[in-house]
């Protein structure tokens, strides 16, 4: 059991505390993440694209998402795991969502899941609340709906659009969802919704007034080098150590300076 809760969460919201997230997809990863203090380690169907080498999210599979939320759950204590349903596990029916949600829970013990979408959602937030499962809404630039949004665009930027965003956050709310991640939404329309709800929104591409802020780890890190994005600041350019790190351990193999008498078993 984490303890990090979804009453933590609120709790952190009514303070004032800025949460912190970031996604996390192995037990490595989530043992640093959690010793660092990180609140939420988010299961993202990213894994996709940042693991897999996928060109969206729509291909991850439910097993695929179970098995790496295993390994997360398995390298954290402290954290809050959110387990982001892949597309087509929830969207078919309320009954369908609580069957595959259900699964998430019972298969990896993560403590909550994460749904893309808004009013068209709503019964089924309602459905999986009142069974117990803790949902995290996703609105904005809903990666699995990237086909029928045209590409990542910003999302809000029209009078009617940001309409409809804040009607979404308002009904995810009303359905027990218990935060709420704003993905590539305009500053002050994210700073609208956020002060419009009791509970906390997590801002990716959201500007600063979000209750939270989430990234993709390997964004973040300098790992992915091949994506890059206004939002995503870079805390470290690992790419580079690590392209460094295996020319270094080729050269050395090459050259037969590697492995070294103190590399090497005697008798
Ligand atoms: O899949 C993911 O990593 C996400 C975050 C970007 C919020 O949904």
């Amino acid at each position: 059991m984490s303890s990090i809760t979804t009453r933590t969460l609120l709790e952190m919201k009514e303070k004032g505390e800025r949460i912190v997230a970031l996604t996390c997809y192995d037990a490595l990863f989530a043992r640093l993440l959690d010793a660092s203090g990180v609140d939420i380690l988010l299961v993202g169907d990213s894994l996709n694209q940042v693991l897999a080498g996928a060109p969206s999210t729509l291909s991850a599979t439910l097993d695929q998402m179970i098995y790496h939320t295993n390994m997360v759950r398995r390298g954290t204590e402290h954290a809050m795991v959110v387990c982001d349903m892949p597309f087509l596990s929830y969207q078919i029916s309320p009954e369908d969502a609580l069957r595959n949600c259900g699964r998430a829970m019972k298969e990896t013990g993560c403590n909550a899941v994460k749904i893309e979408g808004g009013q068209p959602m709503a019964a089924t937030v309602r459905r999986l609340v009142d069974v117990g499962i803790p949902v995290m809404g996703h609105l904005g630039l809903t990666p699995q709906s990237v086909h029928a949004l045209g590409g990542y665009r910003v999302q809000g930027r029209e009078d009617a659009e940001a309409g409809r965003l804040k009607a979404d956050a308002t009904a995810l709310q009303d359905a027990g969802a218990f935060a709420v991640v704003l993905e590539l939404v305009p500053a002050p329309l994210a700073s609208q919704i956020t002060k419009s709800l009791s509970i906390p929104t997590i801002g990716i591409g959201a500007g600063p007034a979000c209750d939270g802020q989430v990234l993709v780890l390997h964004d973040m890190l300098g790992l992915n080098d091949q994506f890059s994005a206004k939002f995503v600041k870079k805390y470290a350019a690992l790419a580079e150590d690590v392209r460094e790190a295996a020319r270094v351990f080729a050269a050395e193999v090459r050259e037969g300076r590697y492995p070294g008498p103190e590399h090497s078993f005697g008798k």
